[in-house]
């Protein structure tokens, strides 16, 4: 049997943040869940979770995680062990191993928990920690051991003396107890310490038999407490993702000047130019070229879409779409194959066919428009009558003149043509030409007024 939990009660002082400090996020994943997700493999028959300093807004965040955690209350928030005490009601029938886990420990691996796992299983030990040789390390617990490895005490950084802050066997915050023997003693914890809290690490002398299993990949046990550590993280995690997708045939030709984020995946011979970010979730296909200077959320895009110095969020782009220089398509952008959107142009929830273009300085938004649809320079659909908004329909094979103004509800048939500069308020019928200006006059031999 086995239970987890996650610490994630604290506020979090360090980071000098309105966030609750375990819904910091990295790459587009937040810290808590990140510990959750190394959780995953385990097939604990209980996750509970600590919250306590913002809880509601932790709990909205996690309510609907795969994991389904339990929810328990630490109120206030009063050291490491008073969150773990606030178990003892929740898991009074359990008997089973309780996995602890620290909620700003974002890095850890599934298999390193499991190699936790297997050696407190196969030693009989009453907890097994992680622990970790850091050449700086300051701010965390120091764990000391006897010379059979067994683990005598773990002393905060705070409290050691400048002796104790010698040893650079750090813990890592990530603990296997055997749950009906850290029952026994979570009662007995005490807070004569610097910051006056129940510690958790302070169970280890009381149980006087502790094992621990040293972590190799330092990054994997980096706690996050302030904002350089989690920039360090980011950095780590980003470093992380680029090579992976490089394994997987994705070229970057400036590797650090772009972001991934952990849901964005690529198709083959992919490149990504200099300086172009990837966010939320992304599905890119293959032989695509992204970049330079762009920013792609939450957008699916077909094979052999090129997108530069863009903007794009929540778009779907078909095979063989070119996009920019300086273009923003912008939720429900829904483009068919190999549209062409050019400079200065915005496109918002609507629907282009295939072949269309729209080449330069327009606003197209809650329209559908058919395939090979020739957009001139500055069409724009007035979408908005200052209280809803309406709908511009254009057939196949329509055309409109340079600086169009098509006021919405309006729908243009197939293979229309609109002059330059008109303003349309009325629909029009297929093969029309529709005009929608004030003709031009022309007065010969003008002579205007004159000074003196
Ligand atoms: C803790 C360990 C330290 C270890 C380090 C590893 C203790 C006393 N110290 O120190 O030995 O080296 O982690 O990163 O455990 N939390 C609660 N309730 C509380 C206080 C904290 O749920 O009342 C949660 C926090 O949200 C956080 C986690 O516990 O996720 C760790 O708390 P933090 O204050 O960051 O502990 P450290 O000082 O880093
Ligand atoms: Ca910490």
């Amino acid at each position: 049997m086995l239970a987890v939990a996650v610490l994630a009660a604290g506020k979090g002082t360090r980071m000098k943040s309105a966030l609750p400090k375990v819904l910091q996020p990295l790459a587009g994943a937040t810290l808590v869940e990140r510990v959750l997700a190394a959780t995953a493999g385990l097939a604990p028959d209980h996750t509970l979770l600590i919250v306590g300093h913002q809880a509601e807004r932790v709990e909205q965040t996690l309510a609907a995680h795969a994991s389904r955690p339990r929810f328990v209350l630490q109120q206030p928030q009063n050291g490491t062990g008073h969150a773990v005490q606030q178990l003892l009601e929740p898991l009074a029938d359990f008997d089973g191993d309780l996995l602890v886990l620290n909620g700003d420990v974002p890095l850890l691996r599934k298999g390193t928990l499991a190699a936790l796992l297997e050696q407190h299983r196969g030693s009989g030990r009453a907890v097994t920690l992680l622990s970790a040789h850091l050449d700086d390390p300051s701010g965390y617990g120091r764990v000391f051991c006897d010379g059979d490895g067994r683990v005598q005490q773990i002393v905060e950084h705070r409290d050691c003396t400048p002796e104790q802050r010698q040893n650079t066997l750090i813990n890592a915050g990530i603990y296997c107890f055997h749950w009906p023997r850290l029952r026994q003693v979570l009662p007995l914890l005490r807070s004569d310490n610097d910051q006056g809290e129940l510690y958790l690490t302070d169970t280890v002398e009381l149980l006087a038999d502790a094992g621990h299993l040293v972590v190799d990949d330092l990054a994997e046990i980096m706690g996050i407490n302030d904002r350089q550590q989690l920039a360090a993280c980011e950095g780590l995690l980003q470093e992380r993702l680029r090579r992976h997708w490089m394994a997987q045939g994705v070229t970057f030709v400036n590797p650090a000047s772009c972001t991934l984020s952990e849901h964005t995946s690529f198709g083959r011979d992919v490149v990504v130019e200099p300086q172009t970010h990837f966010r939320g979730v992304c599905r890119i296909g293959d032989d695509c070229r992204l970049g330079p200077g762009s920013v792609i959320s939450d957008s699916q895009l077909g094979n052999d879409v090129q997108v530069v110095l863009s903007l794009l969020n929540g778009a779907r782009l078909a095979d063989g779409c070119r996009v920019g220089p300086y273009a923003h398509l912008r939720p429900e952008a829904d483009l068919g194959e190999a549209v062409r959107i050019g400079n200065f142009v915005e496109v918002k929830k609507s629907r282009i066919g295939a072949d269309t273009k729209i080449n330069h300085l327009s606003y197209v938004g809650d329209a559908d428009f058919g395939r090979n649809v020739n957009v001139g320079a500055g069409t724009v659909t007035a979408n908005y009558d200052g209280v809803n908004k309406h709908r511009t329909v254009i057939g196949d094979d329509s055309k409109t003149g340079a600086n169009s103004v098509l006021v919405a509800p309006i729908t243009l048939g197939r293979g229309v043509t609109v002059g330059a500069g008109s303003a349309l308020t009325k629909d029009v019928p297929d093969g029309a030409l529709a005009l929608g200006r004030a003709r031009q006059t022309v007065i010969e031999n003008w002579t205007g007024p004159r000074k003196g």
